[in-house]
């Protein structure tokens, strides 16, 4: 990445980091989050974010660390679902990527605490969902988890916004910094919210406007210009008054989408032609059709081709660009081509600040070999977004302040 195309350099977060701790012969307790895609088999299919750990997992082993336990949620499990919920396929996958054993713990109560630290030196505690107590930030499951560390680093980024008894709650037991994941998150993203180079252009998709409606309001004040395709585009398209067919619109939202356009003083874009068909399938008959011309009963379910030259040419001249959210129906091809011209387009500005936000859009880089082109591909989904909005973030909120 050449130097023009970082961001500029903030103290984004008045935090202590694990770079403040002295960790030689210390235990560090580690929250990540692990919670990655994985396909019916168990197996995964996108490892970034268990990669995104390594370089805190590296410092504290090149510190000294006498031992680090690892914590993380992975999915949303009901009791009964602990097979199909297990961290051990990410646990495998960790121990191929940092060469060493990971030991998988799954009950807290077992003597490894206090075990000899010349055992294992990386332990990961089994998926914090499956105890009742986490999502409620239960107090005595908050103390189960701190006696396995000294201090506690919270590098899961794309949980910040859970107050779970493994974000905050276990936080107030322990001295808590931020980890290096945390710290570069936050590096990358904080400008986009005070100084972006302009022109700023935010790229939005994705199925919902409901989840994003805070965050539109937020960027709308700092954006040249904000192109919207994907589902919640359907939403805007219909409170301009085109008749989306059998599209999915998310007609609650559409005062919403009626007010973000009238704030947005003409800064948003929208489709004005998509791809659409009879049918979610690849088989279905389909054709580009202009907005005002999408047939009664098809379902608009990419944007189309003018479409895409058009937001491609606003993104060529960008400086500073923020994307979350694909443009359309990315699992089922064809219409994921809006999506991916576009990642291939934004990989060509090697000039602008590039920064991709979580969730799909950055599976979808990730999936297209893009990653690297960007300047920082978010790991978080719904913690990114709520960070954009100016929310506070718990899990960030918990962590001791830098100079305390
Ligand atoms: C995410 O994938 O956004 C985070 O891991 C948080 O997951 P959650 O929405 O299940 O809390």
């Amino acid at each position: 990445m050449g130097a023009r195309r970082r961001c500029r350099r903030t103290r984004a977060v008045n935090k202590k980091t694990v770079r403040d701790v002295s960790w030689r012969a210390r235990r560090a307790l580690v929250r990540v989050d692990f919670n990655v895609p994985q396909d019916a088999d168990g197996r995964i299919t996108d490892a970034s974010r268990i990669a995104a750990a390594l370089p805190t997992l590296d410092y504290l082993l090149a510190q000294g660390a006498s031992r680090i336990t690892l914590m993380s949620h992975l999915g949303r499990p009901r009791p009964g679902e602990e097979t199909r919920y297990t961290l051990r396929p990410a646990a495998e996958r960790l121990a191929a990527l940092l060469q060493r054993p990971v030991q998988l713990i799954a009950d807290l109560d077992s003597p490894w605490p206090a075990s000899s630290p010349a055992a294992e030196r990386i332990l990961l505690l089994e998926n914090t969902r499956f105890h009742a107590g986490e999502t409620r930030n239960d107090d005595a499951l908050a103390r189960r988890y701190s006696r396995f560390g000294d201090a506690f680093v919270n590098d899961a980024f794309g949980s910040l916004h859970r107050a779970h008894a493994s974000t905050v709650g276990v936080a107030h037991c322990l001295p808590a910094v931020a980890g290096l994941l945390v710290a570069k998150e936050l590096r990358y993203l904080s400008p986009l919210l005070s100084q972006p180079r302009a022109p700023t252009v935010a790229l939005m998709g994705g199925a919902k406007i409901s989840d994003k409606i805070a965050v539109i309001h937020r960027l709308l004040e700092q954006v040249d210009a904000l192109l919207i395709g994907g589902g919640m585009a359907n939403v805007f398209l219909q409170a301009q008054g085109h008749d989306m067919g059998a599209s999915r619109v998310e007609k609650e939202a559409l005062p919403d989408a009626q007010a973000l356009l009238r704030q947005a003083g003409g800064k948003i874009h929208l489709p004005t032609d998509v791809h659409a068909a009879r049918a979610v399938s690849a088989s279905a008959e389909r054709r580009m059709t202009p907005v005002a011309a999408v047939p009664p009963g098809w379902r608009a379910l990419d944007i189309g081709e003018a479409t895409i030259a058009h937001f491609a040419n606003r993104l060529a001249g960008a400086a500073t660009v923020f994307w979350n959210g694909p443009m359309g129906i990315v699992e089922v091809p064809p219409f994921d081509a809006g999506t991916t011209a576009l990642a291939q387009c934004l990989a060509q500005c090697r000039a602008a600040v590039t920064i991709i936000g979580g969730g799909d859009s950055s599976a979808a880089v990730h999936k297209a070999g893009l990653a690297a082109a960007f300047t920082h591909v978010s790991t978080g989904g719904g913690a990114t977004l709520a960070f954009l909005a100016g929310q506070e973030l718990p899990g960030l909120a918990a962590l001791a302040d830098a100079g305390a």
